[in-house]
């Protein structure tokens, strides 16, 4: 047993098999927000022998919607779809109603080895479904009901203290993802993930629901940014509105302090004007920790690789 599954708070990851029902998928994970693994959902996809980076910059140059993000590729849809089969699961989720609709549903991720995304949850609340296609990834994740402790106003964590200390006493799982299987990331969820093959390559479908039940430390603190978010943006004062603006316009996309709905998603939760306030100060609160670590953010942006452009 490691010293993370020696902590209190460790738990073993779900797992199921690539026929799970839509129905039992739901009840189990997808509505109270739990992550599992579907074991070889796309064991028998072409892409898992055919993909390589250099394939998919060639077929990706083809499609006139595919675009390239900072770290990754944006595909709509069933784009490139000989290559796998979209799950039962994931179709039937893109499809309900209460999920805000999006054009670039899907994502490309290619990394060498011992690529390290640091530790973070993805913005706008997504549900991610992230398929191995290529090569080994090891995910270390830690829930929303114990949160890691971020920089201030952002959705990624401090960094400079080590993975053991960051998950103990926490609600967290670590675990290998393997070729051919697929993980679901409820939203919030943090994550830090390390890349193992020569060359990994994952698919990613992407959503938000319009409404949660579930309630968390980190939906809070996701719901007050949002609406710092509002009164800054709209703030009496130009200087204020403009400082934001321009603060905000300045950090990288990943960063970026941006809902990208028109509306909130439903919740159990209500910020008060007065709960604006003390988040503020809770944010600056960290400033200490971060000034001690400073020295570790510019290393990691350094190391980050921004995807190659399309031939
Ligand atoms: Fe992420």
């Amino acid at each position: 047993m490691t010293l993370a599954e020696n902590n209190h708070g460790y738990f073993e990851i779900a797992r199921e098999k690539a026929n799970i029902g839509f129905e039992h998928f739901r009840r189990q994970y997808f509505d109270p927000e739990q992550p599992v693994i579907i074991e070889n959902a796309g064991a028998d996809w072409p892409a898992i022998k055919s993909w390589s980076e250099a394939y998919i910059r060639e077929r990706l140059s083809k499609e006139p919607s595919a675009k390239t993000a900072s770290l990754w590729y944006w595909m709509q849809r069933d784009t490139l779809r000989d290559d796998y089969s979209t799950p039962l699961i994931i179709n039937s989720l893109l499809d309900l109603p209460d999920v805000f609709p999006r054009s670039d549903v899907m994502r490309i991720w290619i990394h060498c080895k011992g690529n390290v995304s640091s530790w973070h949850y993805d913005a706008n609340l997504v549900n991610v479904f992230n398929a191995q296609v290529s090569g080994q990834k090891e995910w270390l994740l830690v829930s929303p009901q114990t949160p890691v402790d971020c920089y201030p106003f952002i959705n990624f964590g401090i960094m400079g203290y080590g993975d053991e200390k960051t998950m103990r006493n926490k609600i967290h799982t670590r675990f290998m993802l393997n070729q051919g299987d697929l993980l679901y990331l409820p939203p919030l969820w943090f994550h830090k993930v390390i890349s193992h093959g020569d060359e990994n390559i994952s698919l990613n479908w992407i959503f938000t629901k319009k409404e949660t039940s579930i309630s968390s430390k980190a939906l809070v603190r996701e719901l007050e940014r949002y609406h710092l978010q509002q009164y800054l943006s709209m703030h009496r004062f130009k200087w204020v509105r403009n400082l934001f603006e321009k603060t905000n316009a300045n950090i990288p996309g990943y960063l970026r302090w941006k809902w990208r709905y028109p509306e909130m998603i439903k919740t159990p939760l209500k910020p008060r004007r007065f709960q604006l306030t003390r988040r503020t100060f809770n944010e600056l609160g960290v400033l200490a920790k971060v000034i001690r670590h400073a020295n570790k953010i510019q290393p990691y942006i350094d190391g980050l690789k921004p995807v190659k452009k399309f031939k």
